[in-house]
């Protein structure tokens, strides 16, 4: 193999990337960009590996979740600590109903970059460039706002330096504490029937920190009570921003892309010669790869073989996204295929892609019925194959949006209109999310039987 650089993915083919018309103030931009200070250190991406290590072993579960796509106009302090604390309540309920400990991961604090199905949108008889993210062009259907401009990764990178400031201050600084747990259910959920089977279980854990405290071990004394590991993620698509972040670690001399703990490489950017996967192989953060419909068995394995060439136990996370109806038939063979070369992996489930269709008012959304049994799925054909289901991979937010139809709180097609206010894909709202941690609760408690 070619030997790798932070730069050696320039010389490959590349899908997805905007045309910028000003190529001055985009090199303007890099170098400047370039002597920004990292986001994580590479220590904390070592650690984040380590932990998945655990998961491909069956020791652990990942949960990662977040926005399709961050936005400018929805950068809030309310929306970070909601979706914080809607994850927060999804890892308790798989900790103490599941059984296992639960690796957390945002999809937050970077993810801003978007591949598009289509190069251009048509409204009417106007057709314009696709948006691709708020870190490339604007989202306003205008030709001026679809223009992309250079400047947007500086603004994105500081919101993500918030946004990742502010998550490491909620992890330690009390909002995980476990005596916390109440107070994790956001405000609108407070009347379904999932937010009272959580409250229950969050009534039970009460009691037993009281019975813990009376023992001596308390908050205090036990950081693992008071604080969590809450780590970020996102795509890494518009590379030249990931190549200005990939610095040498003083520590150990290998280069870590820092800006964010883990990266994975989308459905449409996973070809074996392309960019993106040449970028990713170099890094040593633990990274995702999606495989969807299409994935070839042996072309995974090829992947695999390019990007964890050392077979490390959390280095790589496939993240199978088929669809409920494709998932039962398409997965086993992606799995025997990986079995068979003895390839160590985490698997995890994104249970959103594949489900996405049109209501007939013309919304983009998902059924949370498709969610759900895609999810199921995900867990039978691991059982089957005795392997371990260890993750899954959500399009989420704390807030009360009306972007997924069904869920126990019931959102119909007409509601979808009142509360869309995503920038790209629908996200599941809190109270979907949490039916879906007791539904993944339900299922590792299986898998350890
Ligand atoms: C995404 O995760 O938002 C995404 C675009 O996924 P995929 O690459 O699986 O289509
Ligand atoms: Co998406």
């Amino acid at each position: 193999m070619s030997i790798w650089s932070p730069t050696s993915w320039r010389e490959k083919p590349i899908l997805q990337q905007p045309t910028y018309p000003n190529k001055e103030k985009l090199n303007s931009v890099l170098s400047e960009l370039k002597n920004y200070p990292p986001l994580v250190f590479a220590g904390e991406a070592r650690t984040l590996k380590n932990q998945l290590g655990n998961v491909a072993q069956g020791r652990a579960f990942l949960l990662q979740g977040g926005d399709c796509a961050e936005s400018f106009s929805e950068f809030h302090a309310d929306n970070i600590r909601d979706t914080f604390k809607a994850l927060m309540q999804m890892a308790v309920v798989m900790t103490y109903a599941g059984g296992l400990p639960v690796v957390k991961v945002g999809r937050l604090g970077g993810q801003f970059a978007k591949p598009r199905s289509s190069n251009t949108e048509t409204l009417g008889d106007v057709t314009l460039d696709s948006y691709r993210g708020d870190i490339i062009n604007g989202v306003e259907f205008t030709k001026e706002a679809r223009v992309p401009d250079p400047e947007r990764m500086i603004k994105a990178y500081n919101q993500a330096a918030a946004t990742q400031n502010l998550l490491r201050a909620f992890a330690s600084g009390g909002l995980a504490d476990l005596h916390q747990v109440h107070k994790w259910t956001l405000d609108f959920a407070h009347q379904s029937e999932v937010s009272k089977k959580y409250e229950k279980l969050a009534e039970d854990i009460d009691r037993s920190l009281t019975f813990m405290e009376a023992c001596g071990v308390t908050s205090k004394t036990y950081r693992t009570l008071r604080e969590t590991d809450f780590y970020t993620s996102h795509e890494a698509l518009l590379l030249p921003y990931e190549e200005a972040f990939t610095r040498k670690d003083s520590i150990t001399g290998d280069w870590y892309d820092t800006s964010a703990h883990m990266l994975w490489i989308g459905d449409r950017t996973r070809q074996l010669d392309g960019a993106h996967v040449e970028f990713l192989r170099g890094v040593k953060n633990p990274i995702g790869v999606k495989a969807g419909p299409t994935m070839d068995p042996e072309d995974l394995v090829r992947l695999v073989q390019t990007l964890n060439p050392d077979n490390e136990a959390g280095r790589l996370n496939i993240i199978v996204r088929m669809g409920a109806d494709k998932v039962g038939e398409g997965m086993p063979k992606l799995i025997r295929a990986i079995e068979r070369e003895g390839m160590k992996v985490v698997w995890s489930c994104d249970p959103m892609h594949g489900n996405t269709i049109k209501s007939s008012n013309n919304y983009k959304t998902r059924p949370v019925d498709a969610i759900l049994r895609e999810m199921k799925q995900f867990f039978q054909v691991h059982r089957a194959e005795g392997t371990f289901g260890g993750g899954v991979h959500l399009e989420m937010t704390g807030k009360n949006v009306t972007e997924c139809i069904g869920g126990t709180f019931t959102v119909t097609e007409e509601d979808l209109s009142s509360r869309y206010h995503t920038h790209c894909d629908p996200r599941l709202n809190a109270d979907q999310a949490l039916e879906l941690a007791f539904l993944i609760a339900d299922s590792l408690k299986e898998a350890q039987r």
